[in-house]
């Protein structure tokens, strides 16, 4: 059983896209420290390309933090459940949460919220997909990839019931 797959962002497109990004990200932070923050399961491809193009000018140390939305449901509540919290405080420190989407913008205003009682240096957004179709809240994003039209976008971290995640590309589920 299979899903017609069309090809959104093809991996040279995200790999080209994600160098940007972390030349951005290494100017801004060149000679600090920081710390990634990689938000699972979603942004752990993304995370790990991404750690790879910020230059040896960045002291960078990286973290996990396992999220979970509560209920079952396609739309996310923003209530989300801390499932695996960061191995080591972030007071002081400089944070750069990573998303692999931004769709309603509530989970990630859940995480700026409860970040910001870890009295951090800064806090700071990097995603890679925007679906603005979709805001229920504003967010902040520092550093953006791409801004998506509303489509169920898979691949890439991203998965359609955990299926999916290993695709090298973005791609859209067109089943019509
Ligand atoms: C996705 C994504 C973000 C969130 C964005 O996670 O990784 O964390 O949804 O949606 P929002 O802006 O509407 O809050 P998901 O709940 O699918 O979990 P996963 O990362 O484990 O796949």
């Amino acid at each position: 059983m299979s899903d017609n797959l069309a090809t959104l962002f093809s991996s040279e497109q995200l790999a080209e896209r994600v160098t940007v990004l972390g030349a951005e990200i290494s100017e801004a932070y060149a000679n600090q420290k920081l710390v990634l923050v990689c938000v699972l399961k979603g942004s752990f491809v993304f995370t790990a390309d991404l750690a790879r193009v910020i230059d040896e000018r960045v002291n960078l140390r990286i973290e996990f933090l396992g999220v979970q939305s509560y209920g079952e449901g396609t739309e996310s509540t923003g209530v989300v459940q801390i499932t695996q919290d960061l191995t080591k405080s972030i007071e002081d420190e400089h944070v750069l949460i990573v998303e692999d989407i931004v769709d309603t913008g509530l989970t990630i205003s859940h995480l700026l919220e409860l970040f910001k009682t870890r009295k951090p240096a800064s806090v700071k957004v990097c995603s890679l997909l925007h679906k603005p179709a979709r805001t229920r809240i504003d967010v902040p994003i520092d550093y953006l990839g791409f801004t998506i039209e509303d489509h169920f976008v898979v691949g890439y971290g991203l998965d359609w019931a955990q299926r999916y995640r290993n695709l090298p590309f973005i791609g859209v589920v067109d089943n019509e």
